[in-house]
């Protein structure tokens, strides 16, 4: 048999029996409307064998791969009332992942020029609604057997404070610790359930623009967050996503909690 042959029949052959061994795995991902929460559903939807739960406040298109809920995570009764809904069904899978993805950078003013209300709000998105899903994550598939992650997108401004961000910079701290606590106590129990807090870099979204059009005086570092899309710094949602799917596909070669894409 000709070379080119074998080879084409050892492609098709992989591609078949590597779609037999891919875990059937189910993917939740919040903020999945656009930015990096589009990216992460477009990866997995390539993927062979995974199914979706895209939620976010705009419609996203269902599938028969992508079961999609239209919800405002910062609306906490709402949220509760989903749980079930998006904890449906889960003993058919081989693995589970549950990615807090969705966020807000908020208006980006000192301290002394801040709104309740927007302070609640964000903290209502970047903290309690992961909470939430964390916790119910945990309640619904602590005695599965399956293989359990969950991600939470963080920032490196939960590490290091910037100016005009004091609500984003200490929400994300928060979600940094509660994730460590978490993962502290799947140690404790036993449970298997993996907790990452994963700094995702600087990613061309529509959190940057937002960031861009902050007024001066209420961010020291406008000049440097506009040279990193005027210089090209900015990693495609693409780029990031393959990276989380890097490490969903490879947990044990990452130990630590705290995660940042730019060091793997
Ligand atoms: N971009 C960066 O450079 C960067 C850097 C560090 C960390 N991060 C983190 O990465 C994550 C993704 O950010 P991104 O840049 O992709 O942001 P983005 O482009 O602004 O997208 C945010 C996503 O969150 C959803 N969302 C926002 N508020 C929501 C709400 N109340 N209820 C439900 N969904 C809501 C949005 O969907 P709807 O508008 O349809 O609701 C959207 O899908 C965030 O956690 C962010 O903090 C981003």
């Amino acid at each position: 048999m000709a070379w080119s042959k074998i080879k084409t029949y050892h492609s098709i052959f992989s591609k078949f029996f590597g779609r037999l061994a891919m875990k059937k795995t189910l993917i939740i991902i919040t903020g999945a409307s656009k930015g990096l929460g589009k990216g992460l559903l477009s990866h997995f939807c390539a993927e062979p064998n995974h199914e979706l739960v895209a939620i976010a406040r705009s419609q996203i298109k269902a599938s028969e791969q992508v079961r999609s809920l239209q919800l405002d995570l910062s609306d906490s009764e709402k949220l509760e009332q989903a749980i079930p809904e998006i904890f449906a069904d889960l003993a058919q899978y081989d693995r589970i992942v549950l990615i807090n993805n969705a966020g807000w950078i908020g208006p980006v003013k000192k301290v002394g020029k801040l709104s309740v209300s927007d302070w609640q709000k964000l903290f209502a998105i970047n903290v309690t609604a992961c909470m939430q899903l964390m916790n119910a994550f945990v309640e619904y598939c602590e005695a599965l057997s399956s293989e359990r992650i969950v991600i939470n997108i963080s920032s490196g401004a939960g590490k290091k404070p910037l100016d005009g961000w004091a609500a984003y910079c200490s929400s994300k701290a928060a979600l940094d610790m509660l994730t460590q606590v978490a993962a502290q106590e799947a140690e404790l129990t036993g449970s298997g359930i993996r907790f990452f807090a994963l700094a995702p870099g600087i990613v061309d979204t529509d959190m940057q623009s937002d960031i861009r059009s902050a007024s001066a005086d209420q961010f020291s570092s406008l000049d440097r967050f506009l040279s990193y899309k005027s210089e090209g710094k900015l990693s495609s949602p693409a780029e990031v996503a393959e990276k989380i799917a890097y490490l969903i596909n490879h947990t044990h070669q990452f130990p630590s909690v705290l995660q940042d894409v730019r060091q793997f």
